[in-house]
């Protein structure tokens, strides 16, 4: 049954245990003050009976929705016949079942021929991997990444995000890394990819000769920016010329978010290594991989190695979700599709208040101009039982990751809740009364 009306609950739950017991680093949890014990489809549900919609969407971990009824049913058989949960990384049935339906469902129809690496089962643990990689390879230390990118909070990965915030408690100097200006950065003027060119190309420039130009072609956490896939061509360009490897952090903009199961579809490059986690799995469990050239493959066995590479759970979900969603064409032409009603109400939206929005595909959002203001967007959607979080180096933008399956009907009730949040937050900020 598809509703639309969320019923948030008012009365907030008893939270001592978590205040007693969990660590002060939880976060989500402080804006979202309610105990969760259920979730389908676009709703989450607390234990007192309040629905909330789902616009956040673990991150962009459930592009499909929470508890998908196929990818459930496909783990539950598993389960119940037995199958292997842990495998360090033996080969297993799951293994090999979703190695080729990755083969034969993702990277031969996209004329792909990558060699995939089971990481840690988490973001960071991809690009570590990645980076470490690129080093291994090229023999060089440096990698550029960009202004505004995010790709995780281990050491390696940490020293690649910008956010300063979350780079204060690395507690260590962060570094091997350069952060050069991103497409748009200074304005749309200023040709960045050439300002990276000419620094790279000039021996006096201070910029070392790099192992890997690490990108995100939409920045997920550092506010929507999106490079254009010329730049994003000048960028593969440039690593080739200087003998560095091309990253692509796909772990938010890939698997749908953005329109193609990769982010750089269609494009007109490839990248040499590409990580990916978050709705790989398709349902929420943790599962990472780093995809690469053949050629670069140079590890020696067990040089990276963990005891969680490869979750044979998330084997069987990850290969039911591909087979279901991806196995033809109609569900990225349905995601094309919501992709461009999700920019034609948020276009409209912004202009009705002087805003702008940002982003590509079903990973959208509106620049509110200031975190105090896209803050008290975020709390009003939520007292109004819309889940969503703010994006940006200071927050300032509402970030839209609704599942792409999600019903049309459903999309637009949300953003309505949005625009009622939007108004009053801005009537609040500026003193005027909302109409
Ligand atoms: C682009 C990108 N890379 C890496 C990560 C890190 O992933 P994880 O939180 O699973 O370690 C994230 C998480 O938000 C991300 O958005």
């Amino acid at each position: 049954m598809i509703t639309t009306r969320p019923q948030p609950t008012t009365r907030k739950p008893d939270t001592a245990i978590y205040e007693r017991r969990e660590s002060a680093v939880r976060s989500y949890a402080r804006s979202m003050p309610r105990q969760f014990n259920k979730a389908e489809g676009a709703w989450m549900h607390d234990n007192q009976g309040g629905r909330y919609l789902d616009f956040l969407s673990g991150c962009s971990t459930l592009n499909y929705g929470h508890n998908h009824p196929v990818l459930k049913q496909a783990l539950l058989d598993y389960i119940a016949a037995d199958g292997i949960t842990h495998g360090l990384d033996l080969h297993t049935d799951a293994k090999a079942a979703f190695l080729e339906t990755l083969e034969t469902v993702i990277l031969r129809p996209r004329g792909l021929n990558y060699r995939a690496m089971f990481t840690g089962p988490t973001g960071t643990n991809a690009v570590e991997a990645a980076i470490k990689l690129a080093r291994k390879v090229t023999g060089r230390e440096l990698v550029i990444a960009f202004t505004n990118g995010f790709h995780g909070m281990t050491l390696g990965a940490l020293a690649c995000t910008g956010n300063a915030a979350k780079r204060g408690g690395a507690g260590v100097p962060l570094s091997h890394v350069a952060h050069e200006p991103y497409d748009g950065y200074h304005g749309p003027d200023v040709d960045t990819a050439d300002l990276l060119e000419r620094r790279l190309s000039d021996p006096s420039s201070g910029l070392d000769a790099p192992a890997a130009i690490l990108v995100e072609t939409v920045q997920g956490e550092g506010g929507l920016n999106s490079a254009s896939p010329e730049w994003l061509r000048r960028i593969a360009a440039i690593a080739r010329h200087h003998g560095a490897l091309m990253i692509v952090d796909d772990i938010q903009a890939g698997c749908g978010r953005t329109g193609g199961f990769f982010s750089f579809e269609g494009m007109g490059f490839t990248p040499d290594v590409v990580t990916m986690a978050k709705s790989l799995s398709g349902m929420g469990l943790p599962f990472a991989l780093a995809l690469f050239r053949p050629e670069l493959d140079q590890w020696s066995p067990g040089e990276h190695n963990g005891t969680f590479r490869g979750n044979n759970h998330a084997f069987v979900t990850a290969t039911a979700a591909l087979r279901h969603f991806w196995g033809s064409a109609m569900f990225q032409a349905d995601i094309a599709r919501r992709g461009t009603l999700l920019e034609r109400l948020l276009e409209t939206m912004a202009a009705e208040h002087g805003l702008s929005t940002r982003g590509r595909g079903m990973m959208r959002g509106i620049d509110l101009k200031s975190g105090e203001i896209a803050t008290a967007v975020t709390a009003g959607c939520f007292e109004r039982g819309l889940i969503i979080e703010t994006s940006g180096a200071h927050d300032e933008i509402v970030k839209v990751l609704a599942p792409l399956v999600i019903d049309d009907a459903l999309l637009s009730a949300g953003l309505d809740i949005l625009e009622i949040c939007i108004r009053e937050a801005l009537a609040v900020h500026y003193g005027v009364a909302a109409e």
